[in-house]
């Protein structure tokens, strides 16, 4: 599906009925990452995934993009499908998009889930790393940029055993423009440091991490688990960074208790 917002086309799916989960992807992907998300959870939830602007089918226009204006996007989705409110899960920049959000728009997020993310900025090497990464993209395209962050995303036992899942990656990496990639990239560097945020979130958090994960490790996630006033943490042991598709039973099972007991306790 698609619709006009903000001076673009977003492409979206909307499936499933019940209590909305929104889900916000990684960088530099797009909505079917979290396909098998969509086909466990829309028995029970409605599952709406976004192409974030950059991205997938969405518009990729070639100008300024910001972590601000990928919420403001997100809010205008939720506003077309008369959303009030929902539960949000954002994987590592789906996360930082995330807690922007949250700073803008906390009424409309009934439960956060933080997965694979984390609330610091980008140091001055890891903007130096995130130009550097612009550079190669306008040089030698987005195959490149597949190349870099397969590693980043993806477990060694996984880029070694399950080749289906490298080419998932791939395509989506491939698939996406230029202005994307490097939109995305300027938009990372330039995103605001978060962990002031941390204390004043005041709905249920539940933060997921692979315990594989280097690109954003454990440790940046217990740092959220133990500012955020109602967060729990959950390890997935043999994921990396996309634990989402490493290990997506274990992830959804997490997904679906945590959005089962927000939607309970209403009812009560
Ligand atoms: C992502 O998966 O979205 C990226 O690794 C985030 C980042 O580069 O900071």
């Amino acid at each position: 599906m698609h619709t006009a917002i903000n001076g673009i086309t977003l492409a979206y799916s909307d499936s499933g009925r019940g209590f909305p989960i929104v889900f916000l992807h990684a960088f530099p992907l797009n909505r079917t990452m979290w396909a098998q998300q969509e086909s466990a959870l829309s028995s029970q939830f409605r599952i709406i995934t976004i192409d974030l602007r950059g991205h997938g089918d969405s518009d990729a226009p070639l100008w300024h993009y910001t972590i601000e204006q990928a919420t403001d996007d997100v809010r205008a989705l939720l506003d077309h499908l008369a959303i009030r409110q929902a539960v949000f899960v954002g994987l590592s920049m789906g996360g930082y998009i995330l807690l922007a959000f949250y700073r803008k728009y906390s009424d409309r997020v009934k439960g956060m889930v933080l997965a694979d993310t984390r609330a610091q900025a980008d140091t001055v090497e890891g903007k130096a790393g995130r130009f550097q990464m612009a550079q190669i993209a306008y040089q030698q395209g987005s195959s490149a940029i597949a190349d870099i962050m397969i590693p980043k995303l993806l477990s060694p036992a996984t880029i070694q055993t399950r080749p289906e899942i490298v080419q998932q990656v791939r395509t989506m990496i491939e698939g996406n423009q230029m202005s994307g990639i490097v939109g995305d990239l300027m938009a990372m560097a330039e995103r605001p440091d978060s962990v002031p945020l941390l204390k004043q979130i005041a709905c249920p958090t539940q933060i997921i991490v692979g315990e594989l994960d280097h690109a954003t490790p454990p440790s940046d996630a217990k740092l959220m688990a133990d500012q955020i006033a109602d967060a729990r943490l959950a390890l997935i042991a043999n994921a990396a960074h996309l634990a989402n598709i490493e290990q997506p039973e274990t992830f959804n099972q997490i997904i679906a208790e945590f959005s089962r007991k927000l939607v309970s306790a209403d009812r009560l």
